[in-house]
């Protein structure tokens, strides 16, 4: 089967595209036919060796965590999924190695849940890791209620989107940070924009003189330093961009694999309460623009990797 992978660490010329064998299959585990595969900015961290320090790394690696495709093989003890079945998922491993970006991926039943038929395959390859963190922090760690306001960092980029369009579907009055450029598309959300690059913190506070109760950070660095300062007696602060925040008295959450918190995202998908916003779709050949666009920092949604 054809993958993209890399056999050190470095820039996108690192990434080579080619055979590699199979997988074997584990015994909680079903083989997936990769039909597309979301990118994430942890894909161009790992590629540059940025994990390294964290987990051990397996070469050759295949990057990629999120996935939607076919099964194609169940183990014999995995009851949930049948040949045939549309999954989709985001695959954290232990040790860096086989990801997403391949043909096929072996991946665990735990990690996946049935791909609605009202999601394309790139729309459902692109909501499970940003979608999951999005709603870990909103729903388990900021416990966001109807009638509070949110401050969401990076509104327009990967997580921040889907984390609007959670917060709003809680009954949140929501504020989202993002260029100029993204302050229609985030009030088509159900956000109030709000400019980052100058005066960051009188422009939140000119719209909620009161405080914000909730803070999700997808930003890091000066937003997240300034967040603190913004929040109502009370309030509650998460990054998913910098564990720092931890220090400044608030909370980093990882996002872990979870079938029922990817279920409730599905669930509000098919609703109509949850879309997903689409930067770039390019064929799995094109790996290396795809990490460019995401390093960038400035894409509108998600980047997805199709695989023919
Ligand atoms: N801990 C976890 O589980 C987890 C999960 C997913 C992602 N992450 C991390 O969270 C961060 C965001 O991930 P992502 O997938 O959302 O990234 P992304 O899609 O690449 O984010 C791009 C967006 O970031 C916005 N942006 C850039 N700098 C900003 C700033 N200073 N203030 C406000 N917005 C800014 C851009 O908006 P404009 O173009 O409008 O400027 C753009 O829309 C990354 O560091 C990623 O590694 C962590």
């Amino acid at each position: 089967m054809k993958a993209v992978h890399f056999h050190r660490f470095g820039g996108t010329d690192v990434l080579e595209y080619g055979e590699l064998p199979e997988q074997p299959l584990g015994p909680d585990r079903v083989r997936v036919r990769v039909r597309a595969a979301g990118v994430n900015p942890i894909d161009w961290k790992a590629r540059e060796g940025l994990l390294a320090p964290l987990m051990d790394t397996l070469f050759p690696v295949v990057p990629g965590l999120d996935l939607a495709g076919e099964v194609i093989e169940a183990a014999p003890g995995v009851t949930e999924y049948a040949p045939g079945d549309e999954v989709m998922g985001f695959l954290w491993p232990d040790v860096l190695g086989r990801g997403t970006c391949a043909e096929t991926v072996t991946a665990p039943v735990r990690a996946l849940a049935p791909k609605p038929a009202s999601l394309s395959w790139a729309e459902a390859a692109a909501l499970p890791l940003a979608g999951i963190a999005a709603y870990q922090s909103l729903v388990h760690r900021l416990r966001v209620t109807a009638g509070e306001t949110v401050l969401v960092h990076a509104a327009a980029g990967g997580v921040g989107v889907f984390a609007v369009q959670i917060a709003v579907a809680l009954g949140a009055r929501v504020i989202g940070t993002a260029s100029e450029h993204n302050h229609d598309f985030l009030g088509s959300l159900g956000a109030e924009p709000v400019a980052y690059r100058r005066n960051l913190t009188g422009n939140v506070r000119a719209l909620a003189p009161d405080g914000i109760d909730a803070v999700l950070d997808a930003a890091g660095r000066r937003a997240l330093r300034d967040s603190p300062a913004l929040l109502a007696p009370g309030g509650r602060l998460v990054s998913v961009a910098d564990p720092q925040a931890v220090a400044l008295g608030g909370g980093y959450v990882f996002a872990r694999p979870d079938r029922e918190d990817l279920t409730r995202l599905t669930d509000l998908a098919e609703k109509g309460l949850l879309r997903v916003e689409l930067a770039a779709v390019l064929p799995l050949e094109k790996a290396a623009e795809a990490h460019l666009l995401v390093r960038d920092g400035h894409t509108r949604g998600k980047v997805v990797l199709t695989v023919d």
